[in-house]
């Protein structure tokens, strides 16, 4: 497939919904997905607080109307009692993604000895993957390092469009003889 990518961007965020903070995790991820990719893509964007009928709602509108590939949240991952966004990505998923939580805590731990506070998980819906980020600012670089090699091929199984990465900063992991 060559269409152009569409990828949703969430920010789950009490206070930046409310517009009493900048959407700085928002403006990271669509920054870092400038330098990333080559390909073209669009992106479609909200900020809604940590409600968990309303995030579910978002990825579900994102995956099955406006045809995402990928969405990326910030935000709502952590053990604070209105933190469901790991909730809301399990709700919506047919299969979950272990892996892209385990190494995004296992990078962030060079970093900060408070990554296992972070319950950040990824899943599958139909033909979109989920991947969730911690609302931190500085977080979403280092995680999105972390994972970023490994989300084109998943898009290719998911037979979603082809993502070009920029090898000078990200190299994609495509398996060769696939
Ligand atoms: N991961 C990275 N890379 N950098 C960080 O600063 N902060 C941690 C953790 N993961 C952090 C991180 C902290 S302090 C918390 S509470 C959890 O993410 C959850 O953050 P969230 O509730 O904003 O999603």
């Amino acid at each position: 497939m060559s269409e152009k990518a569409i990828i949703g961007i969430i920010n789950v965020s009490d206070r930046a919904s409310r517009g009493e903070y900048e959407d700085t995790p928002g403006k990271a991820i669509v920054s870092t997905l400038n330098d990333y990719l080559t390909s073209e893509w669009d992106s479609v964007y909200a900020i809604i607080p940590d409600e968990q009928d309303q995030i579910e709602a978002k990825m579900k509108e994102m995956a099955d109307e406006k045809g995402c590939c990928l969405i990326i949240t910030s935000g709502g991952t952590g053990p604070a009692k209105r933190d469901v966004t790991p909730e809301a990505t399990e709700a919506v998923c047919d299969k979950m993604m272990p892996g892209f939580g385990e190494r995004m805590r296992q990078e962030s731990l060079k970093f900060v000895p408070t990554a296992i506070l972070s319950r950040q998980t990824a899943g599958i819906r139909n033909q979109t993957l989920i991947v969730n980020l911690p609302g931190k600012p500085k977080a979403i670089r280092e995680c999105l390092d972390a994972v970023f090699p490994a989300i084109p091929y998943c898009i290719d199984l998911l037979e979603g469009p082809f993502l070009k990465c920029d090898e000078k900063i990200i190299k994609a992991f495509r398996p060769k003889n696939k």
